[in-house]
């Protein structure tokens, strides 16, 4: 107990954190979980349990009650912290700006406030992709000006600057922010990953209920882009290479003081159709498809530069596309069984 290296996780029950606590475990580390299931399930815990043998210590709460934290905080002596807890459709937070950034810049505040005043001053923030201009020369690298095209990334980028600011005032705080590129897959075991609740907006959860039946045709949006065949190309990135960046981000927070934003991608872009064709091959299913107007807001190409993730966390994704659709087909077969 005395040396147990406790991590607060923030949002721990959902599709990354999921991921993260179970190679947080593999790593030597113990998760606590705060989590007000807004968007997960309560069953992450059992299968978290049944893939690490572990009962990870759950509290059903929202981030914004500071009595809450303080209590956990108090009981578990925590090296760190990573926070995913937050809204994160980027669609919805246009339509509901004001509740994307009471929940998402409220938990940041509330989170900030309750590690100083436990002298936790480690955190690995969930940022995106999302907070890069539009047009910008791919690969984006970090040191890009940044710009936002909605509340949802507005959060992110906002986020991220009251962790710069608290590392100005305090030097003693460190905060690796991760921008992730686009996360899909599912663990090996087939027993987590990703489900969205209803009908899935991103690619990949959509493209694995075309090939269940669930959904009739994956509509292709655009195919008139600047791109290898015109559909839209983004960086995928396996869900657990990301969940292990995480583990190397907790050890350079240890290591290191101040604010770093980092990407973390594969520095491969995939088009939509060539997506579609690793997912035909890795799983046997059809998927067939009809292409469709662009969809407002795409972009033609969205990729990482992975440069700075290899040079100070040594990470570099180990899985390719093909694992990506295998393991998210396991996931979504497993669902329906
Ligand atoms: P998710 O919705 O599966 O997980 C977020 C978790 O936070 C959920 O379990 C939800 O119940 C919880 N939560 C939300 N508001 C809360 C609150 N006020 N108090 C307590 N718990 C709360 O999402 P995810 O895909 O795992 O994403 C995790 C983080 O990564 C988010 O911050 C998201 O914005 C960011 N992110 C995700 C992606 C992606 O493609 N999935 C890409 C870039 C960034
Ligand atoms: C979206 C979010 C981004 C978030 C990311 C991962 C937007 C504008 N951006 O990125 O902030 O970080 O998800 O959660 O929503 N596509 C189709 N048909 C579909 C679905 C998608 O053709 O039914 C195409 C899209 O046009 C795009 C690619 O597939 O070219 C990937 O789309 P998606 O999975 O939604 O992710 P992003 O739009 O990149």
């Amino acid at each position: 107990m005395e040396n147990t290296k406790y991590v607060l996780v923030t949002g721990g029950a959902g599709f990354i954190g999921s991921h993260t606590c179970v190679e947080l475990i593999e790593s030597g580390y113990m998760p606590v979980i705060i989590d007000n299931l807004s968007n997960s399930k309560i069953e992450s815990l059992a299968r978290l349990k049944k893939i690490t043998g572990v009962d990870i210590p759950f509290y059903q709460e929202d981030v914004r009650n500071r009595e809450a934290l303080d209590m956990i905080l108090d009981k578990y002596p925590c090296v760190a912290a990573i926070h995913f807890a937050g809204y994160k459709a980027v669609g919805e937070s246009v339509a509901k700006p004001i509740e994307y950034y009471q929940n998402n810049l409220g938990c940041t505040l509330t989170l900030c406030e309750a590690l100083t005043a436990h002298n936790v001053k480690r955190v690995v923030f969930s940022s995106s992709a999302t907070v890069y201009r539009e047009g910008d020369e791919v690969p984006l690298k970090e040191e890009y000006e940044l710009g936002c095209t909605n509340p949802y990334g507005w959060t992110k980028y906002m986020s991220e600057q009251m962790f710069r600011d608290l590392c100005v005032a305090d030097k003693e705080w460190s905060a690796v922010l991760l921008r992730y590129f686009n996360p899909i897959g599912a663990h090996k075991s087939g027993i987590i990953g990703e489900e969205p609740n209803g009908i899935p907006n991103n690619l990949m959860p959509y493209v694995a209920k075309v090939a269940n039946g669930e959904l009739k045709e994956l509509r292709v949006f655009g195919n008139d882009y600047d791109t290898v065949d015109g559909t839209g190309v983004r960086d995928y990135i396996h869900v657990v290479d990301l969940a292990k960046a995480h583990v190397l981000a907790i050890g350079y927070a240890c290591e290191n003081t101040g604010a770093v934003a980092i990407n973390v991608g594969t520095g491969r872009g995939y088009s939509v159709l060539e997506v579609v064709a690793a997912f035909e091959k890795a799983t046997g299913q059809a998927v067939p498809y009809a292409i469709v107007d662009r969809r407002p807001g795409d972009l033609a190409e969205v990729v990482a530069s992975p440069e700075k993730a290899s040079a100070l966390l040594g990470f570099k994704a180990q899985y390719g596309i093909d694992d990506m659709c295998e393991d998210a087909w396991r996931f979504e077969h497993n669902l329906n069984k």
